[in-house]
């Protein structure tokens, strides 16, 4: 079975305190990469997306030999240059980044992003050799029409246009539908998933790296959702802000892995 990717987004909360100790706790139950003074959880890959104020703090705590993946939420698409208020792929990765996340639905709906930048922000990210973290996902209305599958494959494919073979074989997927995502949301049943992960595995199962479920994730549905078919892992919020929540998901996932 390929490896289970799980990992978290703060979005805008934590503060530097909150989040050291965030990460310091993660540090100390997981330990750094080979080494004994943890347990890696087996056939989990773990990743934490902090916001920009904690990156590097994040990346020096966890330290250079940890098995968790470090990303940011954003990057442009530009390497430099005068874009008050963005952070480009190249300094994402000075900062200690491997992930960048790209297109999430909050980013889609607040903040101008359209397919075409998430494309910009993909190509990127992969020219620096950082995994993007494609989000995607339909909101209520889609869903109700019955196109969820379409619609999700037209964000994907809009976003990975014209990627080699071995340049698509380094993206992450997370589908994310809006009407699951945060407070608003609520939580999918595995029914209603089954569906847009049909669309997406049969298109990008085997070509990227993975095809994450994000939304509303928590402890009691988490097993069920990596039970479904292409699901090769978890994108979460609110549950793995608490550290604890977040190794309960590791555990989950490495029992799943397991089989
Ligand atoms: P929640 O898990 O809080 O619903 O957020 C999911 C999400 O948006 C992860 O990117």
């Amino acid at each position: 079975m390929s490896t289970l990717w799980v990992g978290t987004s703060w979005k805008m909360t934590k503060t530097l305190a909150e989040g050291r100790a965030w990460a310091a706790g993660l540090r100390e139950s997981l330990g750094g990469g080979g080494t004994s003074d943890g347990t890696v959880p087996a056939g989990v890959q773990p990743f934490v997306i902090p916001s920009f104020t904690a990156v590097t703090t994040v990346a020096e705590i966890l330290g250079e030999d940890s098995p968790v993946l470090l990303g940011v939420q954003n990057a442009h698409w530009e390497d430099a240059g005068a874009w008050t208020g963005e952070v480009s792929v190249p300094q994402a990765k000075d900062a200690g980044a491997r992930i960048v996340e790209i297109g999430h639905s909050e980013r889609r709906e607040h903040f101008g992003e359209t397919v075409e930048t998430t494309r910009l922000k993909v190509a990127a990210a992969l020219r620096h050799g950082l995994t993007p973290l494609l989000c995607i996902g339909e909101s209520d209305e889609v869903k109700e029409t019955g196109g969820s599958g379409e619609f999700v494959l037209d964000q994907a494919r809009g976003a990975l246009e014209g990627l080699s073979a071995e340049e698509l074989s380094r993206v992450l997927i997370a589908y994310e539908p809006i009407w699951a995502i945060g407070e608003k949301g609520r939580p999918a049943t595995v029914d209603e998933l089954i569906e847009p992960f049909a669309a997406l595995g049969a298109e990008y199962t085997g070509r990227v790296t993975g095809l994450l479920y994000g939304g509303s994730v928590n402890l009691d549905n988490a097993a069920d959702l990596l039970g479904i078919e292409h699901a090769t892992g978890l994108f979460v919020g609110r549950t793995a802000w608490q550290l604890g929540g977040y190794l309960e998901l590791l555990r989950i996932a490495e029992a799943h892995a397991a089989g």
